[in-house]
């Protein structure tokens, strides 16, 4: 199985609860490694061009709304098989549906405030973390 990367964002309302240590720790213990981080205040025009793929859908300026509200932590995360791994640590999208012991079970509220997004492809995830990090070379792991 070959090392895969993904992007990380600990929401708005994880990051307010301050949440943010508890979950850097639950992802370094899962074995994500960390190769890149930064906390941002996003701003609408950010929100919007990250999520425009969901822009016809009726939750969009709520969810825009959301994720500009206060700041975000952005993470690139590397590990064998990460896009996979990450979606089973953080769980299901409704914390309600969410597994025991996931981090939306544990931290998330509700299918809009649920603590943490994640790359849903490796497509996906190089264009993500192409947006957070543009230009952005990550030196090769020894
Ligand atoms: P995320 O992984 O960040 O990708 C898109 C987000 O849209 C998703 O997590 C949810 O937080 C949000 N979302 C999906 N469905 C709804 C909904 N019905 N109402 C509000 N937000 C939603």
């Amino acid at each position: 199985m070959a090392k895969e990367r993904t992007l990380s964002i600990i929401k708005p309302d994880a990051v307010e609860k301050r949440y943010t240590g508890k979950i850097i720790d639950h992802l370094l213990r899962e074995g994500f490694d960390i190769l890149a981080m930064q906390q941002i205040h996003l701003t609408t025009a950010q929100a919007e061009g990250f999520y425009a793929v969901h822009r016809e859908r009726g939750f969009f300026r709520e969810l825009v709304t959301f994720m500009t509200r206060s700041p975000v932590v952005v993470l690139v995360l590397e590990a064998e098989n990460a896009i996979q791994k990450y979606r089973d640590v953080i769980g299901a999208t409704d914390p309600a549906q969410a597994a025991e012991g996931t981090i939306r079970k544990l931290y998330g509220t509700s299918k809009g405030e649920n603590a943490m997004h994640g790359s849903d492809s490796p497509e996906n995830a190089a264009v993500e973390i192409g947006y957070f990090f543009p230009g952005y070379v990550i030196a090769p792991r020894s």
